[in-house]
């Protein structure tokens, strides 16, 4: 693996763009003496999301980055991460898309939840596409982030049943449980490699 712990725990950034429940079961998660992380920063894409709160509430430092322009924005996130000697990027449920030249700066050190069972359902709406496919089951997946849409490594995934009953609220609900469980366990993973 290409990170280390040494004796301090790996400086990370999570990044959301907007109600974090990811961002805090994480947060949780690094408190704990068995987790390889901390978290130091928090970036957001946009200056309304509601997990922004977990950042004053854990105090940590966050920064919200207008992506109008998303050279400029990405310059701007580059040197945020070097200024707070950030190691590890967990992306969770973060809504744009990074460039290649800015996950090229990263490689390697960059994790995201992903809201389906990769490779099905790269992108948006997973969960309805996943029910109007007449899947069985739905579920989550995290991955290190390549330079194609939802297609890195798969470091571990849960699935879920999908009953007659499931709409896409229920189903995102259901999912949405497991994902704070999966993200912990996929970083203990990927520090035990
Ligand atoms: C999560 O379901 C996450 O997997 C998904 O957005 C939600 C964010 O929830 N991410 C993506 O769709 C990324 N393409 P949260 O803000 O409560 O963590």
């Amino acid at each position: 693996m290409v990170l280390s712990t040494g004796t301090n725990k790996v400086k990370t950034a999570v990044f959301i763009s907007g109600t974090g429940s990811n961002l805090k079961s994480l947060i949780k998660f690094s408190k704990l003496k068995k987790s390889p992380i901390s978290i130091n920063l928090i970036i957001t894409n946009n200056k309304l999301a509601t997990g922004l709160k977990f950042g004053a509430i854990f105090k940590i430092q966050k920064k919200i980055i207008n992506f109008k322009d998303k050279d400029i924005a990405e310059k701007k996130i580059l040197n945020e991460l070097k200024k707070n000697k950030i190691e590890l990027i967990c992306l969770a449920g973060f809504m744009k898309i990074l460039s290649k030249n800015f996950i090229k700066n990263f490689k390697g050190k960059i994790l995201n939840i992903h809201p389906s069972l990769l490779p099905k359902h790269k992108g948006l709406n997973t969960h309805q596409r996943a029910i109007e496919n007449k899947d069985k089951f739905a579920g989550c997946t995290v991955h290190f982030v390549n330079s194609k849409l939802d297609s890195g490594k798969i470091i571990l995934q849960k699935k879920v049943r999908i009953l007659k009953k499931d709409n896409n609220n229920s189903l995102a609900k259901k999912v949405l449980a497991e994902e704070h469980k999966l993200f912990p366990k996929a970083i203990l993973k990927v520090f035990s490699l």
